[in-house]
């Protein structure tokens, strides 16, 4: 590649003043990893450049900051013998280049003093290696010894710089970003870094759940998910991750009837929703939408097999799921719940979509009702083409009758037409429970269709009702 194309990568002036810096030091620094890798891929801007120096990173920081004309505050990390700067909101990173070796039960290694090459070699991926020198005499030379280049534009592959196995077994966490990468970008994964990553699966137990959790959402994020859950199974780093899909898998067969894989549905309706979504948990509901299907899965003579109460079960394995990943308990969690637990309500309805139904529907979900569409949407996987057509033909109905309920009834965030203290002035009561009553009746009446969303019809239902109950006003 021409040292030209690089210059342009490099005409962010912060490189000016690294260049400037390294100089004054008589120092060699160089940009490396990512912000390399995806300039050349030409993948936006970046919010993170790492700096490599031979010598000392935490000098070349504080260098570097004081050239800078907005003088910013260098962050030390001591420990790690790095420093951080932040400039026109970019986070630069300045490290020593280092050798690095490893201990069994960490993923911190012991580093000393290296060259570029040492640091080079200890870097995860030949594509996360690519150097450009930020040296006066060569700035803009690309610094490639494991051919990364050929990799990233011509191979499109995911491969170490040495022995894959002491790679993976060295920083675990390499096994996800290896299948992370491969993901986002479509890449494939070489064969040997495969086989070490079935090899070393037993070594993920040291890496934190939200360093695993990362991951999983860069790859839930991805145009495709499903090249990585494949990946994610077929090395066995699924089943230690995430073993509700690993129970979704297989087809069973009894008196000639089978069910569908719904691990292979699963990542279907997870690529479907892609297409419609940039909505990570949205893309988590779909993940998990069946996983109630393996614990409620029984075999019925009469009807087959069936999955009974599947959504509710669901739903509360997305709880315990959640806690154990270590992901936050918080309104996030309950919507990945809740799409779960109703995932299977707009189907009913594509068969016959009543009013009341709907308004049902539109009462559970609130908000979400759109969201909930766009899951039920990308949970039609059907090979039969016709049967696709009806299905996506039926959801149109039940997006033009929510539409219209919505206009007509406003129950998406219903609040009753009637209050407590109304029902109470009424009828002359103390709080007790035929105030509850009421207040049901007049809710179920509006989503039945009885009566109108309105005051007044509400007021003369509460009457009626109230007799009923032997109340007088
Ligand atoms: N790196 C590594 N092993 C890791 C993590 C990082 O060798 N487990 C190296 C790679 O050279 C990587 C660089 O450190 O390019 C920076 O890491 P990071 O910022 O985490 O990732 P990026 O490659 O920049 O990509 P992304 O921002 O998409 O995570």
């Amino acid at each position: 590649m021409q040292e030209q194309f690089f210059k342009e990568a490099l005409s962010n002036n912060i490189f000016e003043y690294i260049t400037k810096a390294t100089e004054e030091l008589k120092l060699e620094s160089y940009v490396i990893g990512g912000f390399v890798r995806d300039f050349i891929l030409k993948r936006g801007t970046a919010k993170d450049i790492d700096i490599v120096t031979v010598g000392s990173g935490i000098d070349l920081a504080e260098k570097v900051a004081s050239l800078l004309p907005t003088k910013p505050k260098v962050q030390i990390f001591k420990t790690y013998g790095t420093a951080m700067l932040r400039y026109m909101d970019v986070e630069v990173e300045f490290v020593g280049a280092r050798k690095e070796s490893y201990s069994e039960d960490s993923r911190n290694p012991e580093v000393s003093e290296g060259n570029l090459q040492d640091d080079q070699d200890r870097r995860d991926f030949t594509i996360n290696a690519l150097a450009l020198s930020l040296n006066e005499a060569s700035f803009g030379r690309l610094l490639d010894p494991f051919n990364g280049i050929e990799d990233l534009l011509k191979n499109k592959i995911i491969r170490t710089p040495l022995n894959p196995d002491i790679t993976y077994s060295d920083d675990p966490l390499r096994m996800m970003r290896a299948i992370r990468f491969a993901t986002q970008l479509s890449f494939e994964i070489e064969t040997p870094s495969l086989e070490a990553i079935t090899k070393n699966v037993h070594r993920i137990n040291i890496i934190t759940r939200e360093r695993i959790v990362d991951e999983l959402n860069k790859i839930l994020a991805s145009p495709k998910p499903s090249i990585g859950f494949l990946l994610l199974e077929k090395t066995g780093l699924l089943k230690k991750i995430l073993p509700e899909l690993i129970d979704l898998k297989g087809v069973e067969e009894v008196e000639g009837q089978k069910h569908k894989d719904n691990f292979y549905h699963t990542l279907e309706v997870v690529d479907n929703i892609s297409e419609n979504t940039d909505d990570v948990w949205l893309r988590w509901a779909a993940l998990l939408h069946d996983i109630g299907k393996a614990p409620t899965k029984k075999f019925n003579k009469k009807i087959g097999w069936t999955f009974h109460s599947h959504e509710f079960v669901g739903a509360k394995m997305v709880y315990k799921l959640f806690k154990r990943l270590k992901m936050p308990l918080n309104n996030k969690m309950k919507f990945v719940q809740k799409m779960v637990l109703l995932s299977s309500r707009p189907i009913v309805l594509a068969s016959e979509v009543t009013d009341s139904a709907v308004r049902r529907l539109v009462f559970d979900t609130g908000d979400d009702i759109d969201s909930l569409m766009i899951l039920c949407e990308a949970d039609i996987t059907t090979k039969n083409p016709k049967k696709f057509k009806r299905y996506h033909k039926n959801f149109e109905l039940v997006r033009a009758k929510i539409k219209e309920v919505e206009e007509r009834d406003r129950v998406r965030n219903f609040q009753p037409p009637i209050t407590g203290e109304e029902i109470m002035e009424t009828f002359n009561l103390k709080p007790c429970r035929e105030i509850g009553q009421i207040k049901e009746a007049i809710k179920e009446a509006i989503l039945e269709g009885i009566i109108p969303n309105e005051h007044k019809a509400s007021y003369d239902f509460m009457v009626q009702k109230g007799e009923q109950l032997g109340l007088k006003k």
